[in-house]
């Protein structure tokens, strides 16, 4: 690294991240990093270096920004990622080295949207047999047990890589990543008989196609809440305004 350059690492995992580091990578006078945690076998890679796995903490992320010279961190990963953000604000604030986090939107409910918000993956459970009894389940691999003794509803589960058990007795895997479109979605409902739809309010533009699908249809969504986010760390809404941020430092 020339004396010139400064060292931005990107928490990523989202497709935020991966557009943040394709701008700031074709930049001469920066040193781009990405971090990924290591949860996807065979992940999108971004531009510019990557790292992959945990770091051991908030103690070991400092230590990684101490050592590798950082000079600003930017939390892009996904708005449910919630340790990792909280790590990231207390490790940057222990190394005393800028920190942004990237978030995008949540979604919003229009005209004809039955949508359902809950607290977490348990509380999703606790709705659906009200609800529904065919259900798509869009929540991702991880947190399936949630659901495991639900064993009179039947699932549609789709995510990148497989889920582990232990998981709904009653179950089909699409293995499958975005981004989806509404006609594959409709199709997707109509083809499973879907009578109920659960989510997170991930915000992205990518798998929003899904919420579009069941209002159509008339179909009721659960809608996972976001989890609290660390107070005190500047937010911005995409890669743009992080480009802007980090010319302002
Ligand atoms: N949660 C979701 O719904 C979701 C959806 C799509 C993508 N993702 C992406 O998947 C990753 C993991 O999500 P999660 O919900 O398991 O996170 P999490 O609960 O916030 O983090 C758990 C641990 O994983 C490690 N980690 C998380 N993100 C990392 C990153 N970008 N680079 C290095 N280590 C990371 C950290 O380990 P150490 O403490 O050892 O550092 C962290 O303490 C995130 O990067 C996120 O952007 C998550």
């Amino acid at each position: 690294m020339s004396g010139a350059e400064r060292h931005v690492l990107i928490l990523g995992g989202t497709t935020e991240a991966r557009h943040l580091a394709a701008g700031l990578a074709a930049d001469p006078a920066l040193r781009v990093t990405s971090s990924l945690a290591g949860r996807v076998a065979r992940p999108r890679l971004p531009a510019g270096e990557v790292r992959i796995g945990g770091f051991g903490g908030p103690e070991g992320l400092a230590r990684w920004l101490r050592e590798q010279q950082v000079d600003a961190l930017i939390d892009a990963t996904h708005p449910f990622a919630g340790t990792i953000s909280f790590n990231a604000a207390r490790a940057a604030a222990a190394a005393h080295v800028p920190l942004l986090a990237v978030r995008r939107p949540g979604w919003v409910a229009g005209p004809g949207d039955d949508w359902h918000p809950v607290g977490s993956l348990a509380e999703a459970a606790d709705a659906l047999p009200a609800l529904g009894e065919r259900v798509f389940l869009t929540t991702g691999r991880m947190g399936l047990a949630a659901f495991a003794h639900l064993e009179d509803m039947w699932f549609l589960t789709r995510s990148v890589d497989a889920p582990e058990p232990p998981v709904p007795p009653r179950m089909e895997v699409l293995l499958d990543r975005g981004p989806f479109t509404v006609e594959g979605e409709r199709d997707l409902l109509r083809d499973h008989r879907i009578d109920v739809l659960v989510t997170k309010d991930s915000g992205a533009a990518a798998t929003s196609a899904k919420l579009a699908a069941a209002r159509e249809a008339g179909i009721p969504v659960v809608v996972v809440r976001r989890p609290p986010a660390p107070d005190g760390v500047p937010v911005v809404p995409g890669p743009e305004e992080a480009v802007a941020w980090l010319k302002s430092l």
